[in-house]
């Protein structure tokens, strides 16, 4: 955990804020081991505490876990958290043909695997897969420029800070530096995928496994020229309770995640509660819906086709962004939108193609 992000952002007690207690900023109570990069003061190891409520939130390989359940996530995440990150490649294989298939780790590599591929992909030297085409790598970054080209030429508000809601792996993140001057922070509950992107960030290396076939994975690792590492970093945190104060950021990205959090219309609230007045968010979705994230009821579309939108999705997110719908985020408003290719990567034969409804909104002023 970077200071100059711990100082910048001011991460507030998620457990207060949740429960009713108020906005008690976090304080910096342990350090148990710390490195420098770049000049920069940089705690990898150590506890964040709450001086109202007490709450002690652990630091562990440079990355906060800033939630208000820590004691659930802790629990289920546990193996991840203690997980060896040290393992040569060929040690790894060997371990996944002895545990085989349907193992937390087969899950995680897989997971990281599809990510990894479409975030770092296109900086790989040794590309196999065509540079263009649906399927080619880098969507996720080409999702952040075509996002901010839906402002027009407003200009950014000067070194504002940005947060970058469900960022897996963390190529969104520093794409958000091309857009922004001021600091970004990445958020997501993912252990190993904030782990890579803590990893690249730290040593500019991008090293994964790929998946080509069955539980066979082929080592990626190269150098990758990343824009402004020092401005980014990586916190476990849960984007429908981010812990910072009301209207403190100038930008925020929430790529491919509104269809994976329980509450799309709790989450739409919080991104008009982050945005300062006039400040402006892209948000993408394929609307994938699956009951296993989200509960029907609450999805966006995909259901009540007899209703008066046929159980479309767009014209529900439309009227829920400050729009007419009883549920409306009415402080935001919908500046710009447009359809744009993304894809997740199984395997070597196997990519899932989609078709994303990617929007830019602005907090009113
Ligand atoms: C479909 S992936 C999209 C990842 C990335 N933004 C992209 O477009 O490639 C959704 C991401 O959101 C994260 N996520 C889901 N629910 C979350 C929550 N409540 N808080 C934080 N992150 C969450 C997942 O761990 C995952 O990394």
């Amino acid at each position: 955990m970077k200071l100059s992000h711990f100082h910048a952002f001011e991460p507030l007690c998620p457990r207060c804020l949740v429960g009713g207690g108020g906005e008690v900023p976090l304080v910096i109570g342990t350090v148990v081991r710390a490195v420098t990069h770049g000049g920069e003061e940089d705690i990898e190891e150590g506890i964040l505490l709450c001086g109202a409520c007490r709450m002690e939130f652990p630091i562990l390989d440079g990355i906060p876990i800033v939630l208000n359940d820590l004691r659930t996530f802790v629990r289920d995440n546990l193996s991840h958290l203690l997980t060896r990150t040290d393992v040569s490649p060929v040690l790894e294989s060997v371990l996944a043909d002895a545990s085989g298939p349907g193992t937390v780790f087969e899950a995680a590599r897989q997971f990281i695997s599809s990510y990894a591929s479409d975030h770092y992909g296109d900086l790989a030297p040794d590309l196999e897969r065509p540079l263009i085409g649906p399927a080619a790598p880098g969507a996720v970054a080409r999702h952040i420029a075509a996002g901010f080209e839906l402002f027009g030429d407003a200009p950014a508000p000067q070194a504002a800070l940005a947060l970058d809601l469900g960022c897996s792996v963390g190529r969104s993140s520093f794409e958000l530096t091309r857009q922004t001057r001021g600091l970004v922070l990445g958020l997501d509950l993912n252990i190993p995928m904030l782990r890579l992107g803590r990893r690249i960030l730290t040593s500019g290396r991008v090293n994964y496994r790929e998946r080509r076939v069955g539980l066979v994975y082929d080592n990626r690792d190269f150098v990758a020229a990343l824009p402004s590492p020092e401005r980014v970093d990586f916190w476990a945190a849960n984007v429908l309770e981010a812990p910072f104060r009301a209207a403190r950021m100038g930008h925020v990205a929430a790529m491919n995640v509104i269809d994976c959090v329980p509450s799309p219309a709790t989450f739409l609230h919080e991104i008009e509660r982050l945005l300062a007045p006039g400040a402006g968010a892209i948000v993408s979705t394929p609307y994938d819906w699956s009951a296993a994230a989200t509960p029907y009821e609450a999805w966006i579309g995909g259901h009540s086709q007899r209703g008066p939108m046929a159980g479309a999705a767009e014209p529900l997110i439309r009227s829920l962004i400050g729009g007419d719908h009883a549920h409306a985020a009415r402080g935001l408003e919908l500046v710009g939108e447009r359809e744009i290719e993304w894809h997740v990567r199984m395997h070597s034969r196997s990519t899932v193609l989609y078709q994303c409804h990617l929007m830019a909104v602005r907090r009113k002023a």
